[in-house]
């Protein structure tokens, strides 16, 4: 019986999601599949997209290795929970004209799960 409190002190160690805390950054790294067809979470932006890692405080088309569009550069976002949930659930809404082919989650517990995953990538 001793190997149960080993486990949940190694769950609180590698940061699963905390009780206080609804979004899971687990789940949100499954639904970053979506999204890795163009951007990388790791490293260098790809053709397609501009790297994500380090989003989350990050100012919007601040990265050299990618050609951002006009409306990306004079957006003037730092990208934040609250923007990039904005972002995520509407891109063109929220930046108009901006060259993200991307139709946005359906579910709001998906956006809160993908940017908990941001936050992971600093
Ligand atoms: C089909 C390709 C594609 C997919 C899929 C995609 N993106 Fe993008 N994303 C882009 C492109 C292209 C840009 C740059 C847009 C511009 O410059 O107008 C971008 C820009 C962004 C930016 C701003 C980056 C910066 O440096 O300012 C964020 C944040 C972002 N995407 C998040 C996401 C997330 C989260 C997902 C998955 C839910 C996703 N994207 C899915 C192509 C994609």
């Amino acid at each position: 019986m001793r190997i149960l409190p080993i486990l949940a002190a190694a769950g609180l160690a590698l940061g699963f999601a905390s009780a206080a805390d609804a979004a899971d950054s687990a789940k949100g790294k499954q639904l970053f599949q979506k999204c890795a067809e163009c951007h990388s979470d790791t490293g260098a932006s790809t053709d397609v997209g501009p790297s994500l890692k380090g989003i989350v405080g990050r100012k919007a088309a601040a990265l050299d290795d990618f050609r951002y569009s006009a409306a990306m550069k004079r957006s003037g976002i730092t990208w934040d929970e609250a923007s990039l949930k904005e972002y995520v659930a509407n891109p063109q809404e929220k930046v108009r004209g901006n060259r993200m082919p991307f139709s946005g989650f359906a579910a709001p517990g998906d956006i809160d799960d993908i940017i908990a995953y941001l936050k992971t990538l600093g």
